[in-house]
């Protein structure tokens, strides 16, 4: 026998030779729920996640530093006294989002810090636009919309926005909205191929943010296409996105792949709530040996091409990455 694959894989130092695919610390995103209140409440729909007071967040964010992970996307729980149709807290200067940004900046420069861009959180009919009183999500109203949000986030500190509304023209209208501001810097990580999946149900009910009708189907992407992703994701780059994202990550390696050699840019995933869930309830039931199942799960959705990961397993993972 000429050839014997195995002979590559005799042992841990020839094996680390080897190897094609990397995970570290540094690659990872860690999502961090957050709420205008005193104490840290745990998520029932998310075991393990909380609702962060802005103490509980500094203490979360420098626990992580302390694990080699530096990039932070913040998603706010707002009470629904403060959700209107016109969702004008989005781009309130004194909400919990700018708050946060501030805060955090303040007693920890360093840090990278990614704000979601999308009207769901604060919107009363819990969609990601704006609701005509037909029930049609209205594109332009929201873009415009949109900006002042993102403008609020840079003006408080964000080094990132993440347009997360998948409405037509978003990152075009935002990065001009940033650059009219002297926000030259401030980068857009658009999700460019975002599906309409049931995997996000564990995320609506830790941020009461479900839809009040309706779904979300004439926005967010059908999960049968694929050359439609690479139709958003060329739109996104040519309309000046920094970073493009898929969403969820698991099921849609494909994509994550398609677009990474499409593309130029940096490519993120997002391991969303429903496919922490999976890994946890299983892990809970003691079916699966959960470290072992996150280490996997984070090296395929890099080994189909993701530069960068959004994980609810960040902090708990890192110190199997050093
Ligand atoms: C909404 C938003 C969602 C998630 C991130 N931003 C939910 C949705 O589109 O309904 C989902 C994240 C997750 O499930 O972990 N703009």
């Amino acid at each position: 026998m000429l050839s014997r694959p195995r002979r590559n894989r005799k042992s841990q130092g020839v094996r680390q030779l080897v190897r094609e695919t990397s995970l570290a610390p540094g690659n990872l995103i860690y999502p961090l729920f957050l709420h205008d209140g005193t104490g840290d409440v745990p998520i029932p729909s998310m075991p393990g996640c909380h609702r962060w007071s802005l103490d509980g967040l500094a203490r979360e964010v420098e626990a992580a530093l302390k694990l080699g992970i530096e990039a932070f996307i913040l998603f706010p729980a707002i009470p629904a006294s403060l959700k209107t149709k016109g969702a004008e807290e989005a781009w309130n200067e004194k909400g919990l989002v700018p708050r946060a940004l501030r805060f955090l900046k303040q007693e920890l420069p360093e840090i990278v810090l990614i704000t979601d861009i999308a009207l769901d959180p604060y919107n009363s009919d819990g969609h990601d636009g704006l609701v005509s009183p037909q029930g049609q999500i209205l594109n332009d109203e929201t873009v415009e919309i949109l900006c002042r949000q993102a403008l609020c986030h840079a003006r408080a500190g964000a080094d990132l926005v993440a347009p997360s509304d998948m409405m037509d023209g978003r990152v075009a209208a935002i990065r001009q909205a940033l650059d009219q501001e002297n926000f030259a810097d401030v980068s857009i990580l658009s999700y460019a191929a975002k599906y309409a999946s049931a995997y996000y149900g564990p995320f609506r009910g830790a941020l009461d943010s479900a839809p009040k009708s309706g779904d979300k189907k004439t926005y967010q992407m059908d999960p049968a296409n694929v050359r439609e992703a690479l139709r958003e994701a060329s739109l996104d780059e040519a309309e000046g996105a920094d970073i493009l994202l898929v969403k969820p990550a698991g099921p849609y390696l494909d994509v994550i792949r398609q677009i990474a050699d499409h593309s130029t840019l940096p490519i993120a995933a997002y391991q969303v709530s429903g496919e922490y869930l999976m890994i946890k309830s299983a892990a809970a039931a003691g079916w699966i040996d959960e470290p072992s199942v996150v280490l996997e799960s984070l090296l395929g959705i890099r080994r189909a091409g993701a530069d960068m990961i959004l994980t609810y397993f960040a902090k708990d993972i890192a110190p199997r990455l050093r």
